[in-house]
């Protein structure tokens, strides 16, 4: 199946091309990949000077790339079998010029239209990872697997039974972990988004000169409570994350330290923030008896985090699968091969903006 897939849940106008082939069989029959095209025009720039993505401008944006990616695109791509578009989650005013877009385009192409989840784009995306796409592993050998989704928007722990089998187990009660990172940032005066910002000046920081608290993890009174020991477990036993508390720490010890070092605060608030991610996949890992741990979405392009899990997962023998990087920030290839797996699953969706979609 070749599929035109368009993404503008946010800040980024993409289109791609998708060669598709396989079932949701196991093995070597298992779903495979062809991304023959996947331009992204980023936004970042317009949205820069007011320190995070206006929506309108966002819309703006990208009712003028739309039709420029499609010009450079169109001549360069195989015959398209369906075409698929992100209904949600997302900002609204940003997802409407997509959905119409693509209804005009599959008008005008006289090919099906399928909405797809952003969220699902995500997840997939891990198919591409090195390791697997690479053939060298059996899809029945991964499972059951752990995944975790951190984007600007979401934090959401899920347990995967198979490819088409999954159920969540945790998220976000309030920000998540890349719009923590964000707003860390911002605090500190370093330009939007704040993700990459952060993991640069962090290298250069300590990461234990600021104890920074492990929300819904452990308090610094009770450190046992990581091992599910301490008298607060069970509030902790669940599989919820919570980063304004964190954010909130930062704010405070920014405001009450006149001369402190911008580094040691950013690599201090990175490894907190990494720790709660970490130890919570982890200990859904061992109480699920997962096999495998899947990372994907943008906050996964920091490398403090992947290496954490890479190094976990080599000393459990565990696999690690993580999308190359070109497919963990917003892109259209992975809304290509989400829907390609909704049309596996027969599953769809609404050819609506859907802001506050979210994985079921
Ligand atoms: O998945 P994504 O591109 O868009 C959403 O669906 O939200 O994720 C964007 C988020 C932003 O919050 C950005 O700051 C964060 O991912 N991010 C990072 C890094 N690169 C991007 N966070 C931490 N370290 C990074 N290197
Ligand atoms: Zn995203």
């Amino acid at each position: 199946m070749n599929i035109l897939a368009i993404e503008t849940s946010c800040d980024e106008t993409s289109i791609a091309f998708v060669k598709a082939t396989g079932g949701l069989r196991l093995g070597a029959k298992g779903p495979r990949f062809e991304i023959s095209k996947n331009l992204v025009a980023s936004q970042i720039n317009i949205h820069r000077p007011w320190g995070g993505v206006v929506p309108m401008l966002a819309k703006r944006e990208h009712l003028k790339n739309l039709p420029r990616i499609w010009k450079r695109i169109k001549t360069t791509i195989g015959p398209i079998d369906k075409i698929a578009v992100t209904v949600g989650p997302g900002l609204e005013p940003a997802l409407w010029p997509g959905i119409e877009f693509a209804k005009a385009l599959s008008k005008q192409l006289k090919k099906p239209l399928m909405g797809a989840n952003h969220l699902e784009g995500h997840l997939y995306s891990f198919l591409e990872s090195k390791n697997l796409a690479a053939n060298t592993l059996d899809l029945k050998n991964i499972f059951p697997a752990t995944a975790l989704i951190v984007s600007g928007g979401h934090t959401i722990l899920l347990a995967m039974d198979s490819l088409a089998k999954y159920k969540k187990l945790g998220e976000t009660r309030d920000d998540a972990a890349g719009e923590a990172f964000d707003k860390v940032a911002k605090m500190m005066g370093l330009p939007y988004p704040g993700g990459p910002e952060i993991e640069k000046l962090a290298r250069k920081g300590n990461p234990n000169a600021i104890q920074f608290p492990r929300p819904m993890l452990y308090t610094a009174n009770n450190p046992d409570a990581s091992q599910g020991r301490g008298p607060d477990h069970k509030r902790r036993g669940n599989y919820e994350f919570s980063f304004s508390g964190l954010k909130t720490a930062v704010l405070y010890y920014i405001r009450d330290h006149k001369k402190f070092s911008k580094a040691d605060v950013a690599a201090s608030f990175q490894e907190a923030v990494t720790d709660v991610l970490v130890k919570k996949t982890f200990r859904a890992t061992r109480e699920f008896g997962a096999r495998s741990i899947i990372l994907a979405g943008g906050v996964a392009m920091n490398k403090a985090l992947s290496k954490k899990f890479d190094r976990e997962c080599k000393k459990l023998e565990m696999h690690f699968f993580v999308p190359p990087r070109e497919l963990l920030t917003d892109n259209a290839a992975m809304i290509g091969i989400a829907a390609y797996m909704n049309s596996l699953r027969r599953k769809t969706y609404r050819l609506v903006a859907q802001a506050n979609l979210n994985l079921k």
